[in-house]
């Protein structure tokens, strides 16, 4: 995969690709990260990436000719490169599509992404209008700009790709994968300052032990994520599991209910 990032901040990406997973799966070619800085696009003496609103208002945007210029050079590469794919070239913007593990694996698909970091109040519209294809936020909230969001979507990325983590399984096995949370893990001690692990991943019972991470994690999500449990691909044996645990905790909850004057 080809990764190519524009942003007025390039060196914020020096330390995040320099260790661990990035590092290793730049290293062994899996991804060609570049980033670009929309600085070098810009065409007059101070190297003007922003300016004021028009209608006035607080704060700056990003003028869009650097960025279509920058833009253009990257697609040129790419296009050359891959003999006519056009990649796509994704905002990271507040007002984008809220990122998740399926739009993860819906970008790890693509042989380019061209990421474009926002910043200051916002960037021209008609960059968003004409440029970009797709929108991504990675969460209701708002940062002083695109980059921490870039980095978050190529984590979330890279780590799909086949040959970035050591065992294929490690991402076929993580929470959100299939719709729900992970169940809990434990290492050794046995019994860490006199809390036990739990007795059945003791027991050498494979089957026992799958079992109880499937319920574990039926009702970790029922607990603490009741919104995915409606859009999970469930199995037989867990939509038993939802039914008989959600009866038991309005069970509960009625006991535990003022008695009506
Ligand atoms: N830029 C500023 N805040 C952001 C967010 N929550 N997601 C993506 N890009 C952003």
């Amino acid at each position: 995969m080809r990764i190519d990032v524009l942003t007025i901040f390039p060196q914020m990406f020096d330390v995040p690709f320099s260790f661990g997973i990035f590092k290793r799966a730049i290293d062994r070619n899996l991804v060609k990260i570049n980033v670009h800085n929309i600085r070098d696009y810009t065409h007059d003496k101070h190297h003007t990436v922003d300016d004021y609103p028009y209608g006035g208002g607080p704060g700056m945007v990003l003028k869009p000719g650097p960025v279509f210029d920058a833009v253009a050079a990257v697609q040129d590469q790419i296009v050359k490169e891959s003999g006519g794919v056009e990649p796509p070239v994704i905002l990271l913007t507040p007002q984008g599509r809220l990122f998740n593990q399926q739009i993860a694996t819906e970008l790890s698909g693509h042989s380019h992404l061209v990421l474009i970091c926002g910043h200051y109040e916002g960037i021209d519209e008609r960059v968003v209008e004409h440029l970009v294809t797709d929108e991504i936020s990675i969460g209701d909230y708002v940062l002083t700009g695109g980059e921490l969001p870039a980095l978050v979507v190529i984590d979330a990325v890279l780590r799909l790709l086949p040959g970035v983590l050591g065992s294929e399984d490690s991402a076929q096995e993580d929470s959100h994968v299939h719709g729900l949370l992970e169940y809990p893990q434990y290492t050794r001690p046995a019994d860490f300052q006199g809390w036990p692990v739990p007795e059945v991943l003791l027991s050498g019972n494979h089957a026992q032990i799958a079992r109880w991470r499937r319920e574990q994690i039926v009702r970790r999500t029922l607990e603490r994520r009741p919104d995915l449990i409606n859009s999970a691909e469930l199995g037989r044996e867990e939509k038993e599991m939802v039914k008989q645990m959600t009866a038991s905790n309005k069970a509960k909850s009625s006991l535990n209910k003022e008695p009506e004057k």
